[in-house]
């Protein structure tokens, strides 16, 4: 049957309920992204290019990453073909809050970034952290991809899409759940990291061999000479392994709905340590030590 002329079919109609029915809403949002060990910032360039094929990228970093290697990446990125603006922070937890997240959308405002466009954070969680929370208030929401270059960032801040900027009262209290892109870490970054931050970045590996793998938690016994003294094949294998164990913990509870989360091990009191002492003069690394031990301590007593 023809129809006739000017009549226009909707093939996919939405047809209205009784008045008095309940209207629900429903937006479900599972996300999937590579997590990649490079061992050269060339082909950690190679994955970002696979990722961002062809849009504009807003890198941010802070001071120090900046002067390590912040010319290395912009020279592979600009060999590499890919367009690319950068803006630093100043380093340590005390840049982790509203203002500096503030001053970077000012600076996507300004640098004209549209929401396809790429936010690429370049450092350690407290660039990751900020960064990608910016990013998931950008036009509501840009895309953005995780280069760590702390132990601690590969091992734990840079997965998960849990981003945040503290707050006098608390850590983390301004945030948001936003699945980064991909996550791209390249061995060689980590060779100028000083041994403090070598030790609290393991503190987050320890912890994941505590609560759900004797096989990363033997790994990091045994090779803990070589860990502490920066060998990048131990590294990679002990960051191998830890990203392996977040990965499969986030994929069980990704948005921690479960309130006796066992990555939040040690951090309860950890917190409290950033919290009181100004954030800055304890690394969070090291609070989370200090806090699995009273945990360990507290729950030793209690079963005994
Ligand atoms: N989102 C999450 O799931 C999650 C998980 C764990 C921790 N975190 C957050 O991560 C933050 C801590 O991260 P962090 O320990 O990486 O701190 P950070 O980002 O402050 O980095 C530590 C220091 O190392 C410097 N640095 C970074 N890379 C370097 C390199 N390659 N060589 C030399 N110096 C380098 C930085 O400039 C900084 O001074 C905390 O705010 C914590 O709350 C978030
Ligand atoms: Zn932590």
């Amino acid at each position: 049957m023809s129809l006739p002329h000017g009549t226009h079919v909707i093939h996919d109609a939405i047809t209205l309920p009784a008045p008095h029915d309940t209207v629900r809403a429903r937006a479900v949002h599972r996300a999937e992204y590579p997590v990649v060990l490079a061992d050269s910032v060339e082909e950690a360039v190679k994955h970002l290019r696979t990722v961002v094929p062809d849009q504009r990228i807003a890198l941010v970093t802070d001071d120090t990453v900046a002067a390590l290697h912040g010319r290395e990446l912009r020279h592979e990125l600009h060999r590499q073909g890919v367009v690319n603006t950068m803006t630093t922070i100043t380093p340590g937890e005390e840049s982790k809050n509203l203002r500096t997240a503030e001053r970077l959308l000012d600076w996507l405002a300004d640098s004209r970034m549209r929401r396809r466009d790429v936010l690429v954070a370049f450092g350690g969680g407290v660039v990751i952290d900020t960064a990608g929370w910016v990013a998931s208030a950008y036009m509501r929401g840009m895309p953005y991809v995780n280069l760590p270059t702390t132990l601690l960032a590969g091992v734990d801040a840079a997965l998960g899409g849990k981003v945040a900027v503290d707050h006098p009262r608390a850590k983390n209290l301004i945030g948001a759940f936003h699945q980064p892109t991909a996550v791209i870490a390249a061995t060689p970054w980590l060779a100028t990291l000083p041994a403090r931050h070598v030790r609290a970045g393991l503190a987050e590996a320890v912890k994941k061999g505590v609560i759900a793998s004797p096989a990363l938690f033997e790994l990091i016994e045994r090779d803990l000479p070589e860990i502490l003294a920066l060998e990048l094949p131990i590294l990679h294998r002990l960051i191998h392994g830890a990203a392996t164990v977040k990965c499969a913990l986030i994929d069980r509870d990704p948005y921690e709905e479960d309130l006796r989360r066992p990555l939040n091990f040690g951090h309860t009191i950890g917190h409290a340590v950033e919290t009181v002492t100004g954030y800055g003069p304890v690394l969070h690394g090291e609070a989370v030590a200090f806090g699995m031990a009273c945990a360990a301590r507290i729950s030793h007593s209690a079963a005994g």
